[in-house]
């Protein structure tokens, strides 16, 4: 369970003596049920990634408060960490190492003893389709096989909550469909799931609630369903460009 209660954050950069602001998150309210995938929908800097940055406390928000599991992200950022997996769309990994000598290494960094890591590695490598290229370096593997790399660095020590900012971007129908049916499998095992996305096809398929953020506020909060017949439209595009136009 995710719970954020009026979140903001505003950037302060100062540069050459001068101070700039940037409000890139406003007062946002939703929750993330556990079985449930809930789905941060917006257009390029909409704030997205901030407000999953929050979340799985790599920056401090401004304002308001997130828990995790009833972990307040500020007083248990340490508890927090060790039950959230994240994943970030510019997560750099080492090319001279191979997916299965990582898995090892980060496995051990969460303090995993080697016979649960050798669990947990066979168990993301069937079910992320990872086999044929667990021990070639990652400096040769496509992109698609980096970013399930990615994926099950941040899914080794088995978390509750899953944090994805933008899991399917890049990748082929099928890779993507890999992921998507491994983040259904994880909500059906009671897990909490949220994810970014600026497809709508990912939203309306894949995700159980909806959030649309344009420009650091939450517009619309609901079902497909809940968010279609209240703007007596077809598809999520109808909506999202109500709020672009
Ligand atoms: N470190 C930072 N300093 C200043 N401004 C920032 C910083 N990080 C993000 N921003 C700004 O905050 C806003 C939200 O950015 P964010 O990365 O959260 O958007 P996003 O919805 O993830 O976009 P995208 O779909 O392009 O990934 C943007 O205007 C961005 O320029
Ligand atoms: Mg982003």
């Amino acid at each position: 369970m995710i719970q954020i209660e009026n979140l903001c954050k505003t950037y302060i950069n100062k540069k050459k003596g001068i101070t700039t602001k940037k409000e890139a998150v406003i007062n946002l309210n939703f929750e993330c049920k556990p079985g449930k995938i809930f789905g941060l929908l917006g257009p390029n800097g909409a704030g997205k990634t901030t407000t999953l940055r929050c979340i799985s406390t790599l920056i401090k928000p401004t304002s308001g408060s997130i828990k995790v599991n009833g972990y307040d992200i500020l007083k248990d950022e340490k508890k927090v960490r060790s039950i959230i997996g994240f994943l970030t769309s510019d997560m750099k990994l080492d090319g001279y190492f191979t997916p299965n000598y990582m898995l090892d290494y980060f496995g051990k960094l969460n303090k995993m003893d080697l016979e649960n890591i050798k669990q947990r590695k066979e168990e993301l490598f069937s079910e992320l389709e990872m086999e044929d290229f667990i021990d070639i370096k990652i400096d040769k593997l496509s992109s698609g096989m980096k970013q399930k790399t990615a994926l099950a660095i941040s899914l080794i020590h088995n978390p509750d909550i899953i944090v994805f900012d933008e899991p399917t971007s890049g990748l082929d129908v099928i890779t993507a469909k890999n992921v998507t049916d491994f983040l259904r499998k994880s909500a059906n095992e009671d897990k909490t799931v949220i994810i970014s996305t600026h497809t709508m096809s990912v939203a309306e398929k894949l995700c159980d609630e909806i959030g649309i953020l344009i420009e650091g506020e939450l517009k619309e909060l609901g079902t497909l369903s809940e968010i279609l017949s209240k703007n007596k439209a077809d598809n999520l595009e109808d909506v999202f460009f109500k709020y672009l136009a």
